[in-house]
């Protein structure tokens, strides 16, 4: 595997409450757009993403943002 699994070509926009998070590089996790482990015995490893204030975020979920794990909009270009 040396793509990533595209998602869906938007990203999920959600509020995090303040703690640590690890967002999904994959695309395998069956509980996106967050890690579950499914990365197991590929080259890709999840990304942490901590929060200190309660605030809304649009999460990547066709793993092509160059801003892990924020969308940059290339979801637009695949
Ligand atoms: S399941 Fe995708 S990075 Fe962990």
């Amino acid at each position: 595997m040396t793509e990533p699994k595209i998602v869906d070509k938007k990203p999920t926009v959600m509020t995090l409450e303040p703690g640590k998070y690890f967002w999904c590089s994959c695309g395998l996790s069956e509980n996106q757009p967050f890690c579950n482990g499914a990365h197991t015995g590929t080259e890709f490893t999840p990304v942490a993403l901590e929060v200190t204030e309660t605030k809304q975020v649009a999460l990547c979920l066709c793993k092509n943002t160059q801003n892990v794990p924020f969308c940059d909009g290339a979801h637009a270009r695949l």
